[in-house]
């Protein structure tokens, strides 16, 4: 896998696409999606792992992609928020954020909605509690957080009534 240079071929699926990437080993998985392989959703905020702008699914896991060396995600599946609708056909939760006025900004809301999305995965009828505790990592700088979670509770309802 070690190239001349130090550098080494990582592979790993992207939104159902395996894709192999010739990098340093610690380049950061957040510069990799968004400069080498075109994922520009995830967004760099903080990038100290405090913000959530740049959150991706690894495996089912929602991980800061701002602090995961490439190396680490080598044979792993990841799902960014290119991913998450099929197609021209929104996601329920990119449908509810868009009806309740969820979706404010383009830096914080990818990663958001993958972390509602983490969020439903585990647990498709949170409480207004857990909506809150399942966004605790995704912060918000200029406006609250309600229509936010209550599209959250809108795409579960949903979800529950297909
Ligand atoms: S940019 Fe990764 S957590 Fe803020
Ligand atoms: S940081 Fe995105 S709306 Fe405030």
């Amino acid at each position: 896998m070690t190239a001349p240079g130090g550098q080494c071929e990582v592979s790993m699926t992207v939104n159902g696409a395996i894709r192999t990437v010739r990098v340093h080993p610690m380049e950061r998985l957040l510069d990799v999606l968004r400069q080498r392989l075109g994922f520009t959703g995830p967004k760099e905020g903080c990038g100290e792992g405090e913000c959530g702008s740049c959150s991706v699914l690894v495996d089912g896991m929602l991980v800061n992609s701002c602090l995961v060396p490439v190396l680490q995600v080598h044979g792993a599946s990841i799902l960014t928020i290119e991913g998450l609708s099929q197609g021209p056909e929104l996601h329920a939760l990119q449908s509810a954020f868009l009806q309740c006025g969820g979706a404010q900004c383009g830096v914080c809301t990818p990663g958001i909605l993958m972390a509602a999305h983490h969020l439903l995965n585990r647990n498709p009828q949170p409480t207004p509690e857990e909506i809150r505790e399942g966004l605790a990592g995704n912060l918000c700088r200029c406006t609250g957080y309600a229509q936010i979670c209550e599209a959250v509770a809108q795409a579960a309802t949903r979800a529950s009534t297909l």
